[in-house]
């Protein structure tokens, strides 16, 4: 049965329909209980009727179940990547240290604490905006934030101590870009986006990076498409680790596992 709109609801989801928006009645729902008053109400339609996403326009995300900051200009966390973090959650237990590279808001780091329960945990990104966003969702679980590249500003007394390191970089080919919706295109910043000529560059780097970082028997998991697949899990092969594959055809999600040697240690077969 069909449930009956508000006329107010009903008319904001009109106009977000219009505008293009596919589950306009649920956001204007969202919408009009996040407003604070009319004129709060009426920017808010402004500016998701103009393209910005709707976690943007309300400051939040839903992932793994968990509400989450998500500030402009930072990556909001996608539904496919909540495989990555199942897949993580079976392999670390509670007291494990976790490491999230290119941790955009820090969805993935929050939602494997929130899984698993207390872990060490440290995320870096390279975006400022970002690094703000993720250290005010990490903060209540002490969790620590590093803004730059990649391994070069974790601590060094993690190096052989990471127990689960989970990215997901951009892997976008840099001439796929164009074909993103407007909402990733025009609304996220590129260096969230754009993986290089063959959208693998940060993906590589994080691979070969790993086996310095990983404890005996850690698992590196990464996220990648699935045409990238192969390739990746070939560089996590070539980087010393034990490599497998891992697809989930609901959630369109795949993502590479390697796994350091001394498997005896660190956690169940994935
Ligand atoms: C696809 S987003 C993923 C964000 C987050 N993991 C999530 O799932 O919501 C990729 C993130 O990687 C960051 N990034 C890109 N290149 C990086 C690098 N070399 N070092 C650290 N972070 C990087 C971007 O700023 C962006 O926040």
């Amino acid at each position: 049965m069909a449930l009956s709109l508000s006329p107010a609801v009903a008319s904001i989801a009109a106009r977000l329909r219009a505008a293009g928006c596919v589950f306009a009645e649920d956001e204007a729902r969202l919408l009009v209980s996040a407003a604070r008053t009319p004129a709060e109400l009426d920017d808010m339609v402004d500016r998701r009727a103009g393209g910005l996403p709707l976690e943007h326009v309300l400051g939040w995300a839903e992932f793994c179940g968990l509400r989450l900051a998500v500030d402009p200009g930072v990556f909001v966390p996608r539904p496919r990547t909540e495989f990555l973090v199942r897949r993580a959650a079976a392999l670390a237990r509670p007291g494990a240290v976790v490491v999230d590279l290119c941790c955009g808001s820090g969805a993935m780091g929050m939602a494997l604490a929130a899984a698993v329960g207390p872990v060490e945990l440290h995320a870096v990104d390279l975006d400022p905006a970002a690094v703000r966003c993720a250290r005010r969702n990490l903060a209540p679980l002490g969790g620590q934030v590093y803004e730059g590249d990649l391994y070069a500003v974790l601590p060094a007394a993690l190096r052989g101590r990471v127990d689960v390191l989970v990215a997901s970089p951009p892997y976008v080919p840099t001439g796929a870009i164009g074909l993103l919706p407007p909402e990733a295109r025009v609304h996220e910043p590129r260096v969230a986006l754009d993986g290089g000529a063959d959208g693998l560059d940060v993906v590589r780097r994080v691979v070969a990076g790993a086996s310095g970082w990983l404890a005996p028997g850690g698992h590196l998991l990464v996220e990648t498409s699935e045409g990238q697949a192969r390739e990746t899990a070939e560089a996590a092969a070539r980087a010393g680790l034990a490599a497998r594959l891992t697809y989930d055809e609901e959630l369109d999600a795949t993502a590479v596992i390697g796994t350091s040697a001394d498997g005896a240690r660190g956690g169940r077969p994935g």
